[in-house]
């Protein structure tokens, strides 16, 4: 009588009581969950917050890795389907590529949670969580910012995967904190022709992106990173080095561009920024190899991702707090904050916090 809008809920008392009464929605078999591969520590911490939030809240989902493949993620969402789920939560290898994948369960009556990365140019997409990703650059750049002085410093740029939609936000958050120092001659840019041509513009178009991405991408890959930056570091001469500053998209590739500079004898120092604080480069920041990571708190995706599911398997829309346009639709959004950590916070970021332990370092007491 009242879904229906026949009567209004205000017509009447106790229906809040009703309503908590009702058996919750089942979930088990109900949600799948498809993550990009399992070689990088990014997606194995989101694989492990899942499978503890789901076991803490009594839920039971499958999770299918795609091991960098977008003919394996449709596989794998194919046999999601086949097995019958309601909510597919993906984060896609390559944006474009998963349009296929989430168009075909549309068609199959599924609702569709774009994860961490974006799918796109298709109207498939029901929801899209997310961090602050233009955030996420934006702390990078701000703290090459913050640790420059004089003018002239030398400024390397490396970005991530042109298939992942998040590459272009990271890039679009860093350059708007670094184009106007580089403007004002505090950075000189070293290894990107692309993005000396356009170190006038303070904002950039996607296709003018695309150009310095593609000069710079390390296709997430520490072997793809390394490679670049050691021939980066082999066309510049020693002026071009000193004391250099380093855009790093996140920690993965961070450490190899950040070992390819440490071994460099030209080099004086090196302040490399990452993202997803990973064990590893936590390590790197306490040992001084790496600058900054930046925090995302995969735990809070998770959540917002499992409690965005459990709304649309109750028919509910979820909570959207703005949208992002995939090249198609405005797809609603809710993303979480990010923390830029180093040396002076990592213990209060992710120690105390209770995200690591101390024991997983050495160096942090
Ligand atoms: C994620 C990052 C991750 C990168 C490489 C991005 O889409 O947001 O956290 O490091 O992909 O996997």
């Amino acid at each position: 009588m009242i879904d229906s809008g026949y009567y209004q809920a205000t017509d009447f008392t106790g229906l809040d009581a009703l309503e908590s009464s009702k058996a919750p929605v089942e979930v088990g078999g109900k949600v799948g969950i498809v993550l990009p591969t399992k070689d990088e520590p990014r997606w194995i911490q989101d694989e492990t917050r899942f499978r503890d939030a789901l076991k803490a809240a009594g839920y039971d989902a499958e999770i299918l890795f795609s091991q960098g493949s977008s003919a394996k993620e449709q596989e794998n969402v194919e046999a999601l389907i086949t097995k019958g789920v309601k909510v597919l939560i993906i984060c896609p290898q390559d944006g474009t590529a998963a349009a296929a994948a989430a168009d075909a369960a549309k068609k199959a009556g599924i609702k569709v949670i774009s994860y961490d990365r974006l799918i796109r140019e298709t109207d498939a997409v029901d929801y899209y969580v997310t961090f602050d990703s233009k955030a996420v650059g934006a702390q990078q750049g701000q703290y090459l910012v913050d640790k420059a002085t004089g003018k002239g410093n030398p400024l390397y740029l490396y970005a991530g995967a042109a298939s992942d939609n998040n590459a272009f936000v990271f890039f679009d958050g860093a350059w708007s904190v670094l184009q106007p120092k580089i403007a004002d001659g505090t950075f000189v840019i070293k290894n990107s022709s692309e993005a000396v041509a356009l170190q006038g513009k303070a904002t950039l178009t996607r296709d003018e992106q695309a150009k310095i991405i593609g000069q710079v991408t390390t296709n997430w890959d520490f072997n793809t990173a390394k490679n670049l930056t050691e021939a980066n570091l082999t066309s510049a001469t020693a002026a071009d080095k000193g004391n250099v500053f380093v855009l790093a998209p996140n920690d993965g590739t961070a450490r190899a561009i950040a070992d390819s500079f440490g071994s460099d004898k030209d080099v004086k120092s090196y302040l490399v920024t990452g993202q997803d604080a990973e064990k590893a480069s936590i390590q790197y920041i306490v040992d001084g190899k790496q600058a900054m990571t930046v925090f995302k708190d995969v735990r809070t995706l998770v959540k917002d991702a499992i409690g965005a599911a459990v709304a649309l398997l109750e028919g509910k829309t979820p909570t959207a707090k703005g949208s992002y346009n995939n090249g198609k639709i405005d797809v609603p959004a809710i993303q979480s904050p990010v923390v830029s950590v180093d040396k002076a916070n990592v213990k209060a970021t992710l120690i105390d916090s209770g995200y690591y332990q101390a024991t997983d370092f050495t160096g942090i007491k």
